[in-house]
């Protein structure tokens, strides 16, 4: 995949009903080859409505999805495309294993792929290699795994699609802090493996500012989009939208509130660090 296109996405539930909602709004986004990107915004802002457009789960009310340019509802084969192309793992996903053995689960989708047997044994490894999952756990039930193995198996699954765009709807929700980071890890490394894009929604702030790219939502439409660097520099828009900001860029904020000198755009703790002596050194003294 090279790119994939939203172009005036609009989508409306309900319609026509007393409880009609438009969850999104004309909206415009690109995301291309080699991107990672992290799709924010509060409760309801339209974050899991937008991704189920990407593989055709959902149908635009106005608007086209354009995958390498051409729109993904055009035909049955072009749906059909953009389901292999565009490898979504939505929330929660081990509630979706279901088959006998945790090496039937992950083959599940190459073999819809009509592939060889042994493109598939060498997918379901690598696939499952990606996510930290051994080997030995795979004649067994998903049903004995762990909540952290489950996950990992389920979204193994996806990943043995090769996806051109791999899209996660909040991945290490319910994840202990060491799962989480090291799934985090494993899918960065998979995203340097291959060409993919990385598209992944999240409510972790801290997760959000290791991606190359934010996109920020509100009310189904996009607010901000760009660097972590650009995007945490509006902090009073993000946090009058209902976001968190980073902690290290809300303590900059604040910093700022008492009028110490602290530039925009902080939103690690070393670049924070850095701030905080370059005010030391400048004034000759503590500045806070
Ligand atoms: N199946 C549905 N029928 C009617 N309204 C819906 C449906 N799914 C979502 N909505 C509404 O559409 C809007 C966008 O919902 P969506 O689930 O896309 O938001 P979200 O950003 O993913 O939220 P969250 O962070 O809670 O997951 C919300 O107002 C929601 O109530
Ligand atoms: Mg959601």
């Amino acid at each position: 995949m090279k790119s994939i296109e939203l172009r005036g996405l609009t989508h409306i539930y309900s319609k026509g009903t007393p409880f009609e909602k438009t969850a999104i709004d004309g909206l415009d986004l690109t995301i291309r080859a080699g991107e990672t990107v992290a799709l924010i915004g509060h409760t309801g802002s339209g974050k899991s409505t937008l991704i189920s457009h990407l593989n055709a789960l959902l149908k635009p009310d106005a608007g086209t999805v354009l995958l390498d340019g051409r729109d993904i509802f055009a035909s049955k084969a072009a749906i059909r495309a953009a389901r292999f192309r565009v490898g979504v793992v939505f929330q929660y996903p081990e509630y979706q294993l279901f088959e006998e053995t945790v090496f039937a689960d992950i083959a599940y989708g190459p073999k819809n792929l009509k592939l060889s047997q042994q493109e598939i044994d060498r997918r379901v490894r690598q696939a499952a290699a990606f996510v930290g999952l051994a080997e030995n756990t795979f004649d067994r039930s998903p049903l004995e795994l762990s909540g952290g193995q489950k996950r990992r198996a389920a979204i193994a699954g996806v990943l043995a699609m090769e996806p051109g765009l791999l899209v996660l709807d909040e991945p290490t929700a319910g994840l202990d802090p060491a799962g989480r980071e090291d799934l985090l890890e494993r899918l960065f490394i998979w995203r340097r493996a291959t060409d993919a894009a990385i598209l992944l929604v999240t409510h972790d702030m801290s997760i959000a500012n290791r991606c190359d790219r934010l996109v920020v939502m509100s009310e189904g439409q996009i607010v901000l989009d760009g660097t972590p660097e650009e995007v945490f520099a509006h902090g009073d828009e993000l946090v009058s939208i209902g976001l968190d900001l980073p902690a290290a860029a809300h303590i900059a904020r604040l910093l700022r509130q008492q009028g110490v000198q602290v530039p925009q755009g902080i939103y690690t703790v070393d670049q924070l660090a850095d701030a905080i002596l370059a005010l030391r050194g400048g004034k000759g003294g503590p500045a806070c």
